[in-house]
């Protein structure tokens, strides 16, 4: 893993403090990333952003329910860029990449349109980790797997854990 991508990980952790079920879900969903950015042979600056974007994806989470008692995807979108250009500001990385990071940030609940690789990834890692944590049901996965999935790799991990009648 790029150094960067690994310290943003640890800025996003150390964020959100003692706070476990944070961590490992941004833990997860990171690894996921970096898995389907693997098979779908993305080039290394994407990956990079994505990574990034995987590691600050909820990091609005704790100020939505601080300002708006509510954790909703909506109040996340809103809190989180701000946050997340905080924690960025000390890698000094291009504006270009922070504008990126926090556009998939803003919209890592938005199914339509998706626009771009990093997008459709980020997507996918996130709803592999949260049809277990949540859980969503069958018909929810299903209908994920049918109409939102795009990658080999996402639809891959999805059949693996979710979906084993899927060949
Ligand atoms: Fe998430």
């Amino acid at each position: 893993m790029h150094d960067t991508a690994a310290n943003i990980l640890l800025a996003a952790c150390a964020y959100n403090g003692a706070d476990p079920k944070r961590n490992h879900h941004l833990l997860k969903v990171h690894n996921y990333c970096r898995m389907i950015a693997e098979g779908e042979q993305l080039d290394a600056h994407t990956r990079f952003v994505l990574e990034a974007a995987a590691a600050l994806h909820d990091i609005g989470i704790h100020e939505a329910e601080r300002v708006h008692g509510s954790t909703s995807g909506a109040y996340q979108q809103l809190e989180g860029p701000p946050i997340a250009r905080q924690l960025l500001a000390p890698f000094a990385l291009p504006a270009e990449d922070v504008e990126r990071i926090c556009w998939l940030i803003a919209h890592h609940h938005t199914y339509s349109p998706i626009d771009g690789i990093d997008h459709q990834i980020l997507l996918e890692a996130d709803f592999l980790v949260n049809a277990w944590e949540e859980p969503f049901s069958d018909q929810q996965i299903r209908h994920f797997y049918t109409h939102i999935a795009a990658t080999e790799t996402g639809k891959a991990l999805l059949r693996a854990h979710y979906l084993p009648d899927i060949t």
